[in-house]
């Protein structure tokens, strides 16, 4: 296996959290180098379809070139998963057995030395997934006041030293290289503290504002609960305890009937739970597969179940139908206006 393999994380345990069947249709949101999606489409043959999305293209290639045996099972789309369900009606990607998230990045975009996501080599500090964002790396650093870059590491990267860090880069800027910024980090902070290098946290939490990490998991996360079929599954594997905590925040949220405030005497929220969780308790990795994989050993994954009844299913998904139509045919077609007054009289 070459260094630029990614060996996919929490394999075994993500297919059985999808509860992945023969026939059923899969996305995963973060196709990466394939490994979970060519796991999925072998445990779902035969019949099984997979939707791989990747906001990456290099992602998108390698992906392609992996998975070339089940061709005529997979669509890859080069698109962002904010776009999740708009992605979804696009190509008519309905209904869905199960949803995948493997957030953060893939060895392939860490050991790509001129990508910029790894303080490991000298490279242009770019740090985003698709060329086509216009913000990079070095834009923040360079152009952020020194209170804004403290707050953003501090809160992207929960580094205590935030303000320090800030600090010297504003004295030292223009930086325009990875090096350049890990040198500015350890002449502000030291050269290490315990295991983990002095500048992970503050690489950690450009990529997050660069990417919009964090609320661009959010929007999707709620957009993947609303396309699950009856007994769909959403499975989210994260890296860190940003990403973990939205992902259990609104797992915990969306399996609750009343989220009303503790104390209030009678519900007043009329929240219904639209999910069933799968494991009370996060699963980890094994001690072997840390071993094999130390890339594994931050990872947290988190399942669960759409309530989502057969009704209600059929309801939605004519929904997303109509839309897909409207999205391909337009709305001056008078048969389908038709159609919809007929559709909407019925909801
Ligand atoms: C950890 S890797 C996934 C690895 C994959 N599960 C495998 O087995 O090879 C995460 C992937 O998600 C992609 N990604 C991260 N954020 C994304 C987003 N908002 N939209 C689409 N893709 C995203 C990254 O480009 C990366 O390729």
């Amino acid at each position: 296996m070459s260094a630029h393999t990614h060996i996919p994380v929490l394999l075994q345990e993500t297919i059985e959290a999808l509860a992945v069947q023969p026939g059923g249709r899969y996305i995963d949101c973060t196709l990466g180098g394939g490994g979970h999606a060519a796991a999925i489409l072998d445990r779902s043959s035969p019949g099984g379809q997979l939707l791989g999305i990747d906001a990456d293209p290099e992602a998108i290639r390698a992906a392609r070139a992996r998975l070339e045996a089940y061709s005529s099972s997979i669509l890859l789309v080069n698109e962002n998963f904010v776009d999740l369900e708009a992605i979804c009606i696009k190509y008519d990607f309905l209904p869905v057995h199960g949803i995948l998230f493997d957030l953060g990045l893939s060895s392939l975009q860490l050991n790509n030395q001129g990508r910029g996501f790894s303080f490991q080599h000298d490279a242009p500090l770019d740090m985003r997934l698709s060329s086509s964002q216009e913000v990079t790396a070095t834009d923040i650093i360079n152009t952020s006041s020194e209170t804004e870059l403290a707050h953003l590491i501090k809160t992207y990267g929960e580094e205590g030293s935030s303000y320090k860090i800030a600090h010297r880069v504003v004295q030292e800027r223009p930086i325009t290289t990875t090096l350049q910024l890990v040198r500015m980090i350890e002449q502000a902070v030291g050269r290490r503290r315990g295991r983990l290098h002095p500048a992970t946290k503050t690489f950690q939490a450009l990529r997050i504002a660069v990417n919009h990490e964090l609320d661009h998991l959010e929007t999707a996360l709620k957009q993947a609960i609303n396309l699950l079929g009856c007994e769909g599954r959403l499975v989210v594997i994260s890296y860190h305890s940003l990403e973990d905590r939205i992902v259990k925040q609104l797992m915990q949220q969306e399996s609750r009937d009343c989220i009303c405030p503790p104390g209030v005497p009678t519900c007043v929220c009329g929240h219904k739970a639209s999910l069933r969780l799968i494991n009370k308790k996060v699963i980890t990795p094994s001690p072997t597969e840390v071993q094999l994989n130390p890339r594994s050993r931050s990872a947290k994954l988190r399942a669960a179940e759409s309530l989502i009844t057969q009704d209600e299913y059929y309801r939605t998904a004519e929904e997303h139908r109509f839309l897909a139509q409207l999205n391909a045919e337009g709305w001056r077609r008078p048969a389908l206006l038709k159609k919809l007054r007929v559709a909407f009289s019925m909801f």
